[in-house]
């Protein structure tokens, strides 16, 4: 968890100030990076609220749609935009859990208090439903095994259970419990927030705990699983430094946790619909930070690594706002506005920044919990902004990276500043060149010129997401508020393209 120490210098209000409506943009389609992992469009999905509960899963017997116990609505969404790995269970909640509850048949699971987030855990949700989940929308499993109050025998037999052939007696407990064929895991991540709340342990202190439980971490041998230590909170790179110096070479993947809080502060973050144009610079200003953050924890990795063997997996990340205020959800439901889907792309933009580095990223989270994709009120199901700027964006998964240089203007609010323009492109596997444009300003369009340095492109289309206003959303009712419309904006001419970018929007193009 992380506050943002941004927000003091937002108070004052002043007139607005824009320095500029023109923005150069360069693309190096003559200077490929490396490629951008699908995964850092991974997604979070943690036993908590109605992150599961409802938002997933409704089980069989619903009158809500469902494939087998999972919300079909919700499915079909998740599929639409390619979720390449889910990280479950959690969170906090993994190094609570007992992966034995969550197995058999369901009418004899037991409840279990959930001590990381209130109320009770019926464990209908467990290692098949989340297996087939994964399988069933064509994504990578990671698993978030317990380290503060499991040992590394439960582990090293949960991991058997899910992945073993043959005969042992727990791969027929799998085939008892109905699954015949073992499952891939593809990810293992040797607990969660080892500083807080999976156990308050020094580094140093982690760093030998990972090494004993990554010694028991047994790959099937034709699948080896990637081992991720559980990494820094935000800033903190002495953790990561600490980490990497004493069990480094056991590592394929380091964590690290950032959220954007706007106010700064956890007990009033701020709300996520009712919000001033101080919140949304400030909100904006946390979402830059993510590219520092990967740079400073790059650089200590470097020291270890400097191949860049090790990942690092931002396995956390997004708005943290209040509550949904007058709701009777349990924890952590929020609303998502234009403001979610402005500081998604700009995070993305970075992770494909620091793709060498940036190997694996999970949203928090995925369905009615924190910066969520999808909404669901019952049988209702709404998609969010910020699912709509992974639905864009997902023609960047696997795309090699491609260079940019942006000079714009800055957008100013009071004393703070971010730049009004931001950008990111890639070349998919068929040539096609994508780019995206982000207008962080939220009052002025800007004209961008668009240099495409070694790339052959006569032909221009793509989509924008933008909306009256920065606080628009989208509700069970109105779910048509935000989302992509197909963008018009965009003209070749004379080698350049020009492209007429809306205020406070996305615009992501496809260039042949
Ligand atoms: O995503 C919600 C919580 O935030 C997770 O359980 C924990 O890891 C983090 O602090």
């Amino acid at each position: 968890m992380w506050q943002s120490g941004l927000v003091a210098m937002l108070l004052f209000v002043s007139s607005q100030n824009h320095a500029g409506t023109e923005a150069d943009v360069t693309v190096h389609g003559d200077r490929p990076g490396p490629i951008i992992h699908r995964e850092i469009y991974g997604q979070f999905a943690e036993m908590l609220g109605r992150g599961i509960y409802g938002g997933i899963w409704v089980g069989e017997n619903s009158s809500i749609p469902n494939i087998h116990g999972y919300r079909k609505d919700v499915v079909e969404a998740l599929k639409a935009i390619k979720v390449p790995v889910i990280r479950w269970p959690g969170g906090c909640f993994a190094d609570q859990y007992d992966w034995r509850d969550g197995i058999g048949p369901r009418d004899k699971r037991p409840a279990r208090l959930n001590a990381s987030w209130g109320g009770e855990e019926s464990n209908q949700f467990g290692t098949h439903e989340f297996m087939d989940f994964a399988e069933l929308i064509g994504a990578k499993t990671y698993l978030s095994i317990n380290v503060g109050t499991g040992s590394p025998r439960e582990m090293s037999q949960w991991i058997e259970y899910i992945t073993a052939d043959g005969h042992t007696s727990l791969a027929q407990e799998r085939r008892a419990n109905g699954r015949d064929k073992p499952w891939k895991i593809d990810y293992v991540g040797i607990g969660n927030e080892m500083w807080g709340c999976g156990g308050s342990m020094r580094p140093e202190f982690y760093a030998d705990v990972y090494r004993q439980y990554a010694t028991f971490l047994h790959s099937p041998n034709d699948t080896p699983i990637e081992r991720i230590a559980s990494g820094a909170n935000a800033d903190d790179v002495g953790w990561t430094d600490k980490v990497m110096s004493i069990a480094g070479s056991q590592i394929d993947g380091i964590s690290l946790h950032y959220y954007t809080i706007p106010t700064g502060e956890w007990t009033h973050k701020g709300s996520a619909t009712h919000f001033d144009e101080a919140e949304w610079m400030s909100t904006l200003q946390g979402a830059m930070h993510m590219d520092e953050l990967i740079a400073k924890h790059s650089a200590v990795m470097d020291k270890y690594d400097p191949k860049k063997r090790v990942a690092l997996v931002v396995d956390e990340w997004g708005n943290w706002m209040d509550q949904e205020p007058g709701s009777n959800d349990p924890a952590l439901y929020q609303q998502n506005s234009l403001r979610d889907a402005v500081s998604a792309a700009i995070t993305l933009d970075i992770f494909h920044a620091h793709a060498d580095r940036v190997r694996m990223a999970n949203i928090a989270q995925m369905v009615n919990v924190l910066q969520a994709m999808i909404l669901t009120d019952k049988s209702k199901m709404v998609l969010t902004p910020t699912y709509d700027v992974f639905d864009m964006y997902k023609v960047f998964q696997g795309a090699t990276y491609l260079p940019v240089d942006v000079q714009g203007p800055v957008y100013r609010y009071g004393n703070a500043s971010v730049p009004g323009v931001h950008a990111t492109a890639g070349r998919d596997a068929s040539g096609v060149v994508h780019v995206a444009l982000v207008n962080l300003d939220p009052h002025q369009a800007d004209t961008v010129r668009v240099r495409l340095s070694g790339i052959k492109g006569t032909s221009v289309q793509g989509r924008v997401l933008t909306a009256p206003a920065m606080t628009s959303i989208n509700t069970f009712d109105q779910p048509h508020v935000v989302e992509p419309k197909v963008f018009d904006g965009a003209k070749f001419g004379d080698g350049v393209l020009t492209v007429a970018l809306p205020s406070k929007s996305v615009v992501v193009l496809d260039i042949r």
